[in-house]
């Protein structure tokens, strides 16, 4: 059947074309979201999931290759043969060869056909890709208002390239049609930050360098670099994570209240914070980042390989699997507040947390534990909840009725609200299809952020292996990292 110029759009309906249709982010990360949102009944109905790659496949043999992958999902989230059954029904499969133009063309016409009121393009391809794919998809008209155009990170390998991707990109698509994906701002943990700061007026007059004597962003992964070596080695932490995913939690910690939920109301602070940023010099490349890179050791009881000898690395390699960062935020709320970010893999375990570390009383009448202040945590994963760390008399001495003990008041979210909530990938993806961009990265966002990162990165490249810091696999990464923070008088979390 060819074009139907005259068909209406569908209004409820959408298409959703996933380029990198077989590749590595839609079999872990895509489908089984897309399974969720349709188990869930949130999925829009009216939907069809177009999975496009190379390969020579029918719809039939796309729909089996996806049920077999789903028998590797955990138990809870695994269709039973019904669910896949009607799951399927959406999916669909469409082989192109990117560098070809006729094959977008075969993709335009196929999706007029159905002229569904919503295009959803996702490029879960490798990244040096995007230029070509989103130059081809305008060139073959794939660019109506209809659609909308979701980019995975990571979004160019510097400054530079990243404003290459965003210009092309721009060219051919508004901004309202972009989608940047970073997963760290789709899990519930994090939105809950933003209901924390702005739903709740309890915190905010405390929110403050007044207030406020530091904040550590931790991001703690237990595993290594699995079978991504060979990317991981020419992308290091501080691109693979900081630059995205701890920024952002930077962003959510540090940014004013924006003055309604719009996403770019939201972005527009955001991008102050990323623009408040105090650049590096030559003395705080030297003294406020540190960079490691794991040797061999043991993580929960099993001995594990170095980076080096990770299947894809280099013997030599001088990547970074360890960053830890003393940032500054250079406003009136936080100037002199340092902010402590840390990632790494191969750490002691899988925990990303926050700590906002009080001020201590400013005069002491009782007798309190050396390293005792107020203390706000927000777990992030593997646990979701707050801990508020305050000090009471226990008198659990009963003649020191001056001494007190550190109490802490618990909430588990997960145990509040069930640990089945909706994933991150569920979240972004329903948001792209219902158009909400604000859990979405701007492309100035995205700028600054690598605006700040660039000297890091050119410093550490000039610098080969000098300052790059072995630490031993099931470690909580090198030791400089804490002499970092002991410098200023304070120690993380897992050390107090
Ligand atoms: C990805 C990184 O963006 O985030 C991975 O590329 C990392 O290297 C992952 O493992 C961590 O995400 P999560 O959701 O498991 O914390």
């Amino acid at each position: 059947m060819g074009p139907c110029p005259f068909a209406l759009p569908l209004p409820m309906s959408f298409d959703l074309v996933l380029f990198g249709g077989t590749g590595d982010l839609a079999w872990r990360k895509l489908m089984p979201a897309l399974f969720q949102a349709f188990r869930h009944g949130t999925l829009p109905p009216g939907g069809r999931i177009v999975g496009v790659a190379r390969d020579a496949l029918s719809d039939a043999q796309y729909r089996d290759l996806i049920r077999q992958r789903f028998e590797h999902v955990e138990l809870a989230k695994r269709p039973s043969p019904e669910e896949f059954e009607r799951f399927a029904g959406l999916l669909h499969f469409q082989r192109m060869d990117l560098s070809k133009p006729g094959d977008y063309a075969a993709l335009a016409a196929r999706l007029r056909e159905r002229n569904a009121g919503t295009v959803v393009l996702y490029l879960a391809t490798a990244p040096q890709l995007f230029t070509t794919v989103v130059e081809q998809l305008a060139a073959a008209g794939l660019n109506t208002p209809a659609t909308r155009i979701v980019l995975e990170k990571p979004l160019g390998h510097d400054l530079a390239s990243n404003r290459a991707i965003n210009e092309t990109v721009c060219r051919a698509f508004g901004e309202r049609q972009v989608f940047r994906i970073d997963h760290y701002l789709g899990k519930p943990a994090v939105q809950n930050l933003f209901a924390l700061r702005f739903g709740n007026a309890l915190f905010e007059p405390l929110w403050r360098r007044e207030t406020i004597a530091n904040i550590q962003v931790t991001i703690a992964e237990d595993l290594g670099v699995e079978k991504r070596g060979g990317f991981y080695d020419g992308t290091g932490a501080l691109r693979d994570m900081v630059q995205n995913h701890a920024l952002q939690l930077l962003c959510a910690l540090a940014m004013e209240p924006p003055i309604s939920a719009d996403a770019d109301a939201i972005r527009d602070e955001k991008l102050k914070v990323l623009r408040s940023l105090r650049p590096w010099t030559a003395e705080t490349l030297g003294a406020h980042a540190i960079r490691g890179q794991y040797g061999a050791g043991a993580v929960r009881g099993m001995s594990v390989a170095g980076y080096r000898e990770e299947a894809g690395v280099a013997p030599d390699s001088c990547t970074e699997t360890y960053v830890a960062l003393r940032a500054e935020v250079a406003n009136w709320r936080w100037a002199g507040v340092p902010f402590y970010i840390r990632t790494g893999k191969r750490l002691a375990a899988r925990d990303a947390h926050i700590v906002v570390n009080f001020r201590p009383a400013p005069h002491a009448i009782f007798r309190t534990p050396l390293s005792a202040s107020n203390q706000l945590v927000i777990h992030l994963q593997p646990r979701d909840g707050l801990e508020l760390h305050l000090l009471a008399q226990g008198q659990e001495n009963r003649r020191q009725v001056q001494s007190l003990t550190p109490v802490h008041l618990n909430l588990d979210f997960d145990q509040r609200f069930g640990a089945e909530r909706v994933g991150a990938y569920e979240r972004l993806l329903l948001d792209v299809i219902d158009g909400r961009l604000n859990l979405f990265v701007r492309s100035d966002e995205q700028e600054a952020a690598w605006r700040w990162v660039e000297p890091l990165l050119e410093a550490w490249k000039a610098g080969g292996d000098t300052g790059l810091r072995p630490y031993a696999a099931g470690s909580w990464g090198p030791s400089a990292a804490s002499a970092m923070i002991a410098r200023d008088g304070f120690c993380w979390s897992e050390e107090q």
